[in-house]
């Protein structure tokens, strides 16, 4: 699908010219690498939920902030009439507006636009003032936010990476997002089972 090859195209050079570090680095490396060999996309309709009314809004926020998100938000534009929006369950101290408050596309991965057990990467898309649950999982996980929005990790402080900034939640840590009053988008990135 052309459309999902150029924005993965551009989040690998956003997350280059980012330069963010060993651990994302070196895990977005290894996801990359595994994206040599490809798997047919699926062709069922996009679906949207209520929490896209927020994808124009911050979309544009990520054109319009210099730091170089531009490439990345127009292809994810292109790519929106195939994303399929889903949610994940309230749970864990999430805000009690989540379930209308958010909406979740996977890219690539188990039930993917292009399905894969290798790799996941998909967009967690935020109304304001919206908390998401604490959770986590055994890979490791790189973001990269098009967004304001903030973050925790275990028991530490929030803190907030900036639009087009990046963080590493290494394997199992608890974390969670929250935004404030503008739309949180950001892109996933995990390692499944691809080669190290
Ligand atoms: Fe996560």
């Amino acid at each position: 699908m052309p459309a999902l090859q150029a924005v993965l195209d551009a989040l690998r050079e956003a997350i280059e010219a980012r330069a963010p570090g060993p651990a994302i680095e070196k895990s977005t490396v290894r996801i990359f690498r595994a994206l040599a060999e490809r798997a047919a996309c699926d062709t069922a309709p996009g679906q949207r939920l209520p929490a896209c009314q927020y994808w124009n809004e911050a979309l544009n926020h990520a054109r319009a902030a210099p730091c170089g998100l531009r490439v990345l938000a127009d292809a994810l534009h292109a790519l929106e009439p195939a994303l399929r929006w889903v949610t994940r369950p309230s749970e864990n101290h999430a805000s009690a507006n989540f379930d209308q408050g958010h909406a979740n596309a996977v890219l690539l991965g188990p039930n993917g636009l292009e399905r894969r057990d290798d790799v996941w990467i998909g967009l967690s898309l935020m109304a304001p003032l919206v908390r998401y649950p604490d959770h986590s999982h055994p890979p490791e996980e790189s973001y990269l936010l098009l967004s304001p929005g903030q973050f925790r990790q275990g028991d530490a402080p929030w803190f907030e990476p900036g639009t087009g900034g990046m963080l590493f939640n290494p394997p199992a840590i608890r974390h969670a997002m929250r935004s404030g009053p503008k739309p949180l988008l950001a892109i996933w990135c995990l390692p499944l089972r691809c080669a190290a």
